[in-house]
């Protein structure tokens, strides 16, 4: 299999990175980060969510913070809705992009979303309608497509069926999620192989947690199978406060070293992208969880 020329890179550290961080983040951090990772050359930036604020407060200045972005021309601003009312909401913050979100899993489905696959199929469906009849592209999210935190491991069948519905009701794209970040690369095909039942390969990404260390080689499989469109966070930021102890999405600094390093085009300038890591980690008092920052970030202090 050639290995794609180009890949596309959606930035979800402000949504799915600061989603999951107790500390307040105030919404001018939050657009400074979107305004730096547009810099860097990030085109594609999911921004925030359009969900209850009693669970997820992180993510309560969402219309806040979808204003106050300079919008640069070329770049697409995501948002997640999960049902008519975070819809309606976002409508009025103008994104490019909403996301749909469900679980292979109905176990995470009712802790995540507060209801059955099923019921998330049927409160989602009018969301899509609403956003196709207003030109606003609709991307889907499928949690737990390898393993789920109160399940467990997840069959390739369960992924082919929620793909199925996602379908039916018109996404336009789905991420294959692996939302705690316990697969491995030939789990991951076949999660990938049982989406294709459904969906083009042009229109599935690959949004991979890092939590046991396989992001990466996951990245590098989906590669090979021809996906070339991938969720990373910066600075390794996130995880979901309804997955605990997974930790944040493959760093978009690793990713782009990895695949500028094979000769893939991502249109990011690494050494900018490092600074928007820095920037945010500097912020919450740690250090950039990427091994390609740190290791530039070394070479530079010396
Ligand atoms: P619910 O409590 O079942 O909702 O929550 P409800 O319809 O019964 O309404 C209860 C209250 O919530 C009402 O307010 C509604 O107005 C309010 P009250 O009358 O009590 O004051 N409400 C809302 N408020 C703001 N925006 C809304 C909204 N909807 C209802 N859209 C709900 C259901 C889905 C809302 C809730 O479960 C929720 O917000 N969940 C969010 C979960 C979340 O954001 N998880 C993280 C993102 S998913 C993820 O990270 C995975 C991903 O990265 C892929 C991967 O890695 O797997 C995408
Ligand atoms: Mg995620």
């Amino acid at each position: 299999m050639a290995l794609p020329s180009r890949v596309k890179l959606v930035e979800v550290g402000p949504r799915d990175g600061l989603q999951n961080e107790k500390q307040p983040v105030p919404a001018a951090i939050k657009v400074e980060l979107v305004h730096r990772l547009q810099d860097a050359g990030l085109t594609e930036i999911e921004v925030t969510s359009f969900v209850s604020p009693k669970w997820v407060p992180q993510m309560a200045d969402n219309a806040e913070v979808m204003a106050a972005i300079a919008r640069k021309p070329g770049v697409r601003y995501s948002v997640l809705t999960p049902n008519l009312q975070g819809f309606e909401a976002a409508l009025k913050s103008n994104p490019d992009e909403i996301v749909v979100f469900a679980s292979a899993s109905e176990a995470f489905s009712q802790k995540n979303i507060n209801c059955s696959i099923a019921e998330s199929i049927e409160r989602f469906a009018p969301v899509v309608q609403a956003a196709r009849a207003a030109g606003i592209y609709v991307r889907g999210a499928m949690s737990c497509t390898v393993g789920c935190p109160y399940e467990g491991e997840i069959a390739p069948e369960r992924v082919a069926y929620l793909a199925g519905l996602m379908a039916g009701i018109g996404v336009q794209h789905v991420g294959v999620a692996d939302t705690i970040g316990v697969g491995t690369p030939l789990k991951v095909q076949r999660a990938i192989e049982a989406t294709l039942q459904h969906f083009n390969i042009n229109d599935i990404s690959g949004h991979f947690h890092d939590t046991y260390g396989q992001a990466l080689a996951n990245t590098l499989i989906s590669l090979q199978m021809g996906v070339w469109q991938f969720d990373t966070s910066v600075a390794g930021l996130g995880g979901c406060p309804y997955a605990k102890g997974a930790t944040g999405n493959v760093a978009t600094e690793d990713v782009v070293y990895l695949l500028h390093g094979m000769g893939i085009d991502t249109g990011v300038d690494l050494d900018k992208l490092i600074d928007a890591g820095k920037f945010i980690s500097d912020f919450l008092e740690r250090k950039p969880n990427s091994r390609a920052a740190t290791a530039l970030l070394n070479k530079r202090a010396v």
